[in-house]
């Protein structure tokens, strides 16, 4: 075969424009392509790994068998753009564009506002456009798996959703048949044209593999360093996309993708008889839940079976269903079964290294043979199992017994797990009860699951071994049911009763309904006063074309140099040497920054900017390379040798925390009553424990910073991505050593912060500032996912203790609960977190006799932090866990227990800040009636009488929920830890008087057009628009007159974080107060020509030398909170709600589904009832999540293993309740805020404890029924691990504890 010695043209589409590229590497990826190369940064990095669809764009192929075109979204971060030859990619700049035309799909996400930060939005369009090409009028089932695999951190998915039900190229070019090689620097691209010419480099290049999706090899040789100097390309070879249709099967090419085996299953299950498709009905089962759609539009087939993921959804039905394997090599073609041999990697029966898997043969199944498949995930769309199978059973002709039986398990073990020992010694058993038993039996015993087993969770998947089988039990002789109808002497089957009918039910992929209901403005309000009407956030259309800049979105500056973190590997560790000389020797290295390269402060003592002598956790930053480009930076970063001597103890839990007695700060407590006394009093008390897993929060933006010296004066401009812009400022500052007003933080906007950016991007601004300086380079910093996830923290996890003591009506007399929050290794916001937990412990209920305690330990975690509800998620979580725990004992239902401890009257809050419940009653009232509870929680408790295997459960959760920091006086503590938490930036808001301040500058220009400069931050939440809003009706212009560019500490200096829920609140005020100041100037004028225009009245103010340029302030509200006597005001005001959910839970594999949630949320007068609604939405998803899915798992080394949207699950779109209604209630009550709204952002957080509520609810409905005591540890999150466990049955019990 000839072959070129220079490396070829590679030529492809990008919108319409033909990209021909010379020299091209083959490493470098479509998305960095599109963002470096071709300064298209409409198509987002989020997490790098294919999960999460923030790259999606569209790419349109030649189908080399029918010549016609395919167009399919795909995740550009794991295509080579080699794999591109011929190909027209489309991305979100090549829809549509706010300067030339606006595609629906852009529109509609926009005014539908499905787009808070709008970082995932392009991606979401993407996936939509594409889905809209290929069918004009999609149908709902389409539309979600369009958007399967695409995340978003903000809106809770269902505005997002709402936009695509409204819908309900220049082209490729024939690539010619020569090979085609691309070369770079390390590695070669081989595209042959011809099999022949595949089949002659595979046998010269052996070890090469064969790069078809790239979804498996991609992560493999980003995360594992896998390296292959060549790689084949099979993507032009026709033969490898055939499909042939014969009388006894199905032979599928190993190139088509995993969409397209779908849709060839889906075709072939249509035509043929039922009896015939067993196995492929079971497979196309899989097939709808594997990846996201862009996943499976990449994902081959050949590429998958070869791969032998452990994992790998579709290789234990092909292997139950006797697939055959199709080889060809240029000796010729061989058959192979894709058998537990195969599977397990057994080299006599594998591949040779030449050859190739051309096809795949899939036979039909025949009458009396039953195929099934199961899978149990994290979540139902977009997660890899937990454990899969596939099994497969013939019966002899008319009778019940076993002539052949396939069974085979993925999750438990390094490769698919074969029970073929198990299915031997059944086979001529018949299937029956006793069968079930011995199966059972014979199954635990030979998939013994060592202790090892990937991902854990060993008693859950040997429970779902045995659960999957009594499924497929039923579900066969329901087949038989069927198939013995019409033959009156058929064999007698056992019968399944009523109540285990529900065994069978999978449960659907369902979009989301609803209705949301807000008040309209007054009839009186001036039109052009926006105030309370449903702006679309300003940045929306923007967010959709792709056009919204984000920090890393800047173009590359002149000289800029990349940055990459060294982190520890060891938990707790003295540092004994650390070796840069092979990193710095490396080409396009620049520097290696340290600690003794910082030349002003390097954090404070407790928290280092960069670690010196000792580590505290995994992933401690120590150094950072500084190199030409990312790639040369991170290769470096593997080549610094750290040498160190570990240190005990090493600290990972609060349970060994509490054994060290290791804490970060004193103690907090609230006690009022006496608590002793009123336990000796009571009819019953009850003690349990409570733990509450810690979250992520996957900001769909990673941390990110770009530090520009200037060569004047030491100025320093840096852009970032944070919530607290003059903390970056001060911390560059004091670590550089120079004075504030050089350095100018700007935020453009941040894709998400939930808290998150707070305190870290200071720590990143830093060291870049560092690296700048020591350099005299710009560098930019932008963390990759895994990075992000394992430096910087997230929600502190709590154990919690409480005594409860009650009447045997319900009513509460004593409280006592003590919790323990894991702050990590620093500082940080634990004691804040733990003050505020201890503040908003009593909720919504009046209990006269209270002791709260909290502690913050202190681990060898990284340092946990601020996060959206600020420890009011976890700690409220043990108060309500207590209001269930009396139900149970008094045998009532728990919403009686809510409302007879509910806060009736005005009153005293534990720590004595008088308050009006009457919100909080309306919203319970409002909830219970909107959501029919009453006559849905009947019907709940007759499904679950008619249902053994399923369980339905309902809760209504109320809520009191404080906004803003609180003031805190602190007598008792010592000056050290004072000065210890004035470095911290939270607490400096704080302290500093007062502690809302807020300040905005309004400048008009001559031509009347207004700029509105202010301190908050635009995070997703809306703010711009509703600065927007209060601007336009204080001036009382429109809002097309105002504009807003960007956040900066040039502009309004020394602000406090955009957090705590107060951000539109107090910079409102400030707005206002600006544009009050202006008008009073303009006064005089507009008094003098009331009739002129607004124009008219700017000129002459300029003319008349009037000042047109204001700043406005707000100096805060009066708040304090005095530990010492456990009194005070700390809040300006409470938020009110009540959330109803009902799930119905899958008591065999763990699984539930969210069947209805409705929300009343207190918003008094809402600025802007479409965002606020967004922010109740979005946090009521991350709320659910936190309490269902995001489960952060470490080894007991403190090593962060989920680092990942494929380890780490946040809800998907899949996940939003069936039903979901959300009402905003006006209320009577006036805040002492801006028109008397209210700030929503934190408070839905809690509400999504509602759906774990009703999951506990349904695990108690099985518990009793089982008769297994009705107490349980409450555990958040409620995973289907947790849930499947506490559903404890038979089958639990064959599995009381692991093997090995
Ligand atoms: C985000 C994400 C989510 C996922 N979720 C799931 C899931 O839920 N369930 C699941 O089962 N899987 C899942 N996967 C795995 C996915 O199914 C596999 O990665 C995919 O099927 C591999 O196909 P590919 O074409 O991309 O293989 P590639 O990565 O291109 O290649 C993989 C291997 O196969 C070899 N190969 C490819 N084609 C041939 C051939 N014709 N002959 C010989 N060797 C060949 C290559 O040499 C290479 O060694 C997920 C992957 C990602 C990235
Ligand atoms: S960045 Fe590509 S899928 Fe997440
Ligand atoms: S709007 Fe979707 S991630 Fe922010």
């Amino acid at each position: 075969m000839p072959c070129p010695p220079k490396s070829d043209d590679l030529v492809f589409f990008v919108n319409g424009r033909k990209v021909i590229e010379r020299n091209v590497d083959p490493e470098v990826t479509l998305l960095s392509f599109l963002r470096k190369n071709l300064r298209l940064t409409g198509t987002k990095y989020a997490c790098g790994r294919g999960g999460c669809g923030a790259c999606t764009v569209m790419v349109s192929k030649r189908d080399p068998l029918s010549a016609k075109i395919r167009h399919f979204s795909i995740t550009a971060c794991l295509v080579p753009i080699c794999s591109l030859y011929g190909a027209a990619v489309t991305t979100v700049e090549g829809v549509g564009s706010i300067n030339t035309r606006l595609h629906p799909v852009q529109e509609r996400i926009a005014k539908s506002h499905g787009t808070q930060c709008g970082f995932c939005t392009p991606g979401m369009v993407m996936s939509m456009y594409t889905l809209l090409r290929n069918h004009p009028q999609p149908s709902e089932e389409q539309l979600l798996e369009a958007l399967g695999g695409n995340l978003c951190r903000c809106t809770g998915y269902r505005p997002i959703l709402a936009s695509g039900r409204t819908f309900c190229v220049r082209m490729a070019e024939k690539p010619e048949k020569q090979t085609l090689i691309f070369r770079g620097e390390r590695v070669t691209w081989i595209s042959p044209g011809t099999l022949k010419d595949l089949l002659e480099l595979k046998a010269k290049h052996p070890e090469a593999p064969l790069i078809s999706g790239n979804t498996s090899l991609g992560p493999a040789m980003k995360s594992q360093g896998h390296f292959y100097p060549i790689l084949l390309s099979p993507a032009r070879i026709s033969e490898l996309s055939m499909v042939s249709k014969t009388s006894d099967g199905l032979t599928i090419g190993a190139g088509c993708s995993l969409a397209q085996v779908k849709d060839i299953l889906a075709e072939r299950v249509s035509e043929l008889p039922e009896e015939k498709t067993q196995t492929y009905r079971a497979l196309l089962k899989h097939l709808r839940s594997l990846a996201g759609q862009q996943i499976r539009n990449m994902a081959s087939l050949g590429g998958h079976i070869i791969s032998r993921h452990c994992y790998s959804d579709l290789n234990p039905i092909l292997a139950v269903g006797n697939a055959t394997l199709n080889l060809i090599s240029e000796e010729g073609t061989r058959q192979i079964p894709l058998n537990e041999h195969f599977l397990a990697g057994l080299a006599s029966v594998d591949l040779k290294p030449e050859e190739i898997l051309e096809s795949v043969y899939i036979p039909h199944s025949q009458k009396w043979e039953f195929v099934s498949a199961f899978r149990q995930a994290q979540c139902q769309q977009n997660a890899l199992a937990d454990v899969n199978a596939g099994m497969r059973v013939v019966l002899k002709e008319g009778t019940d017994t076993i002539k052949d039986l396939s069974i085979a398990y993925g999750g438990v073990g390094a490769a698919t797990v074969s029970a073929q020992k198990s299915c031997q010694q059944l086979v001529g058993r018949p299937w029956n009860e006793l069968m079930l038993e011995e199966a059972c039996r014979l199954l635990l015993e030979e998939v013994s699951l060592p202790g090892w087993a990937p991902g854990g969770k060993v008693e859950f998947k040997r429970t779902l071994v045995v659960s999957f089988f009594f499924k497929f039990y039923l579900e066969v002789l329901q087949e038989l049911k069927k198939l013995v109808k019409f033959m009156p002497d058929s064999h007698h089957y056992p019968e399944i009763s009523d109540q285990f009918l529900s065994a069978l039910e999978d449960f659907p992929i369902t979009g989301s309904q609803g209705v949301q209901r807000y008040q309209r403005v007054d009839s009186h309000q001036s039109l052009q006063d926006p105030v309370g009407r449903p702006i679309m956030h300003l940045s929306g259309l923007k967010h959709a074309t792709g056009e919204a800049i984000f920090c890393d979105d800047i173009p590359m500056v002149d000289r800029e140099l990349f940055m990459v973190l060294v982190t520890s590997t060891r938990a707790h560790a003295k540092i004994i040497s650390v070796d840069l000389s092979q990193a710095l020797d490396l080409p396009g290295v620049i520097d290696v920054i340290t600690a003794e390269d910082i030349p002003g402060t390097n954090g404070t003592e407790d928290d280092k900017l960069m670690a010196v002598d000792e580590v505290l956790c995994v992933g401690h930053i120590i150094c950072a390379v500084v190199a030409e480009t990312e790639l040369q930076a991170k290769s470096a970063t593997e080549k610094i040798k750290i040498t160190y001597e570990d240190l005990e103890p090493v600290i990972i839990t609060i349970n060994d925390a509490i054994k060290h007695n290791s804490f970060l700060c004193p103690e907090k407590k609230l006690e009022q009553g006496n608590v002793e006394e009123a336990f000796e009093k009571v009819d019953q008390i009850v003690e349990g424990e409570v733990h509450v897993g810690g979250q992520e929060h996957f900001y769909m933006e990673t941390q990110r910073v770009l530090v520009i010296p200037k060569a004047e004066d030491k100025e320093l401009d840096i852009y970032v991505s944070t919530q607290d812009p003059a903390h970056v400022q001060k911390t560059v500052s004091s670590t550089l050593n120079i004075p504030i007003n050089r350095i100018t933080c700007h935020v453009k906007r941040v894709g998400g912060g939930f808290g998150g950016k707070v305190g870290r991007p200071a720590v990143f601004g830093a060291i870049a500032a560092v690296g700048a300086i020591k350099t005299g380079h710009p560098i930019r910093l932008v963390l990759d996912r895994k990075d992000d996830m394992l430096i910087t923290g997230g929600r502190h996890p709590l154990f919690g203790k409480y005594k409860v003591g009650f009447m045997n009506n319900g009513r509460i007399k004593a409280l006592d609960i003590e919790c323990f929050v894991n702050g990590g290794c620093m500082l940080d916001d634990s004691e804040l977190v733990t003050e505020f937990l201890i503040l908003k412990l009593e909720n919504a209920y009046k209990i006269r006799n209270l002791r709260f305690r909290g502690r913050a330990c202190m681990t060898n975690l990284p340092s946990n932090t601020a996060f959206r509800g600020f420890g009011f998620p976890q700690g409220t979580l043990i108060t309500e866990s207590c209001i269930t725990a009396v139900a149970a004992k008094c045998g009532l239902l728990p919403e009686k227990i809510r409302e007879k401890n509910m806060y009736k009257t005005v009153d005293k809050t534990i720590y004595k800040q008088a308050f009006s419940p009457e919100t909080l009653i309306r919203c319970w009232n409002e909830c219970l009636d909107k959501s029919s509870f009453h006559s849905r929680r009947m019907q709940v408790e007759e499904f679950n009488k008619k249902n053994y295997w399923k369980k339905k459960g309902m809760a209504i959760i109320p809520m009191k929920f404080s906004v803003g920091f609180a003031a805190t006086s602190y007598h008792q503590v010592t000056i050290a830890q004072n000065r210890s938490k004035l470095q911290n930036p939270t607490w400096k808001a704080c302290f500093s008087d007062p502690p809302y301040s807020a300040a905005a500058l309004v400048h008009i220009y001559t031509d009347g057009s207004v700029l509105v400069t202010h301190g908050g931050n635009e995070l997703g939440q809306g703010i711009h628009t509703k600065m927007l809003q209060v601007a336009s009706r204080e001036l009382n212009i429109p809002m097309s007159s105002l504009h807003i560019c960007e956040t900066s500490t040039a502009t309004v200096p020394n602000t406090i974080a955009t957090a705590a829920s107060i951000g539109s609140d107090v910079n409102g005020r400030a707005v206002q107060n600006a544009c009050q100041i202006l008008l009073k100037r303009l006064e005089p004028i507009i008094k003098k020509n009331p009739e002129g225009t607004w124009e008219d009245w700017i000129e002459a103010a300029f003319e008349q030398r009037i000042s047109l340029s204001a700043t406005g302030y707000f100096r805060g509200y009066k708040a304090f909170m005095d530990w010492e006597k456990g009194e005070g005001d700390p809040f300006p005001y409470y938020v009110y709600g009540a959330a109803c959910s009902e799930v119905e839970v899958d008591c065999l594999t763990g699984a539930h589904k969210k069947i209805r949630t409705d929300i009343v949320m207190d918003a008094c007068c809402s600025l802007n009832p479409a965002i606020d609604i967004g922010q109740v939405e979005g946090s009521f998803i991350q709320g659910m999540g936190l309490y269902t899915t995001e489960e952060l798992k470490y080894s007991p080394e403190g090593v962060l293993y989920s680092r990942g949207p494929d380890e780490y699950k946040i809800p998907t779109i899949a996940d939003v309740p069936e039903e979901f209604n959300v009402s905003l209630l006006p209320s009577s009550q006036t805040p002492p805020t801006i028109y008397s709204s209210k700030g929503l952002g934190e408070s839905g957080m809690f509400l999504g404890s509602s759906v774990f509520f009703a999951i506990t609810d349904a695990v108690a409905a099985a518990r009793r029924e089982r008769d297994t005591v009705e107490d349980f540890t409450v555990r958040s999150p409620a995973t289907p691990e947790w849930v499947r466990m506490a559903c404890a049955d038979r089958f639990t019990e064959m599995t009381p504890t692991a093997k090995g």
